[in-house]
């Protein structure tokens, strides 16, 4: 079976699992590669391990340092998106929006902001974070590998270490990232190809993703800049700034729809909840957001009859 099938091991008992080695302190992600490789879906095991550690990036800003770094950051990124004339922005793996938050906060009302997370737990905690700090942005749930956007339907589509976890998935992340950006893609990412032999070792250990320029270089488009990101949490961890324009790109000329991450149809609201009838799939909403994960969707063919 090749990495990324769907695997054998119900999500429920990889969860009881992975409970219990974060309540031992272990490293959640490397417990599951050790204990069960080859028997779970990677992106199940990175919503686990992140939901698991959900609060604990708000709870860092409470350091001042902390806090100073991640203001640089988010007006570092602001003051990108500012040259770039970008209006609306989009950020993939959006944690626990304590860099979104910044962003935005710099980049002030001429840019609209949406953020989308793998884990539940963090996109509710991004919710809080965000109502906290007076900043608008609509979030929802959903894997980078298939997202619930049209084609070109935000201006950017930023990432914060967030396709970080996804080794060996560079190539399918990337052009989904693309799909959806209608101009530009801005990036903060680990960068294996410029780390020192340390960081080489530490990124092979976590499985973290390599030759992001290359895979960029093979979309149509071009790479605008590329050079290392100077604010770095982990020495050890240096990410670099990509800066991605894609060739013939038009600003989107309206706020977008979600559509079905399976068929990329449309999707309607029935009694409140996001349907595709051409699939028959019901995507929830759970504590006001919506889950837009084909794997979390309910089988209900005839949804639109009742709703
Ligand atoms: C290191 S954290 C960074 C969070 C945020 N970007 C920030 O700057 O604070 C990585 C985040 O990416 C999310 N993530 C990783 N892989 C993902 C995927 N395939 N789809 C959606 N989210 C993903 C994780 O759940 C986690 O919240």
């Amino acid at each position: 079976m090749q990495r990324g099938d769907w695997k054998l091991l119900r999500k429920s008992k990889l969860l009881l699992k992975a409970i219990d080695w974060f309540g031992q302190g272990e490293n959640v992600v490397q417990m599951a590669r050790q204990k069960l490789e080859g028997e779970y879906r990677d992106q199940d095991i990175i919503e686990i391990a992140y939901d698991l550690q959900a609060g604990s990036y708000i709870a860092n800003l409470t350091d001042p340092k902390m806090l100073t770094h991640k203001e640089e950051w988010g007006q570092r990124i602001a003051d990108i998106l500012r040259s770039l004339g970008v209006s609306s922005a989009c950020e993939a793996g959006t944690g626990e929006a304590t860099t979104l938050a910044f962003i935005a906060g710099a980049a002030g009302s001429e840019v609209t902001f949406s953020g989308f997370d793998i884990s539940l737990s963090r996109t509710l905690h991004a919710r809080d974070f965000l109502a906290r700090n007076g900043v608008e942005a609509r979030l929802f749930c959903a894997d980078i590998l298939r997202i619930p956007l049209p084609d070109s339907s935000v201006d950017a589509v930023i990432t914060n270490h967030s396709i970080e976890p996804n080794g060996g998935f560079e190539r399918p992340l990337l052009e989904e990232l693309f799909r959806v950006c209608a101009r530009y893609l801005v990036l903060v990412e680990p960068d294996y190809e410029r780390g020192t032999e340390e960081q080489k070792k530490r990124m092979r250990e976590h499985n973290y993703v390599r030759g992001i320029a290359g895979h960029l270089e093979h979309l149509p488009g071009r790479l605008r800049t590329y050079e290392g990101w100077p604010l770095n949490v982990n020495p050890h961890n240096k990410a670099s700034l990509f800066v991605f324009e894609k060739r013939d790109g038009t600003r989107p000329s309206s706020e977008f729809d979600f559509v079905s991450p399976v068929n990329r149809r449309p999707l309607a609201e029935v009694g409140g909840e996001l349907f595709c009838a051409s699939e028959g799939l019901v995507y929830p909403t759970v504590l006001g957001i919506p889950i837009l994960r084909d794997e979390c969707a309910v089988v209900c063919t005839q949804a639109d009859r009742f709703g």
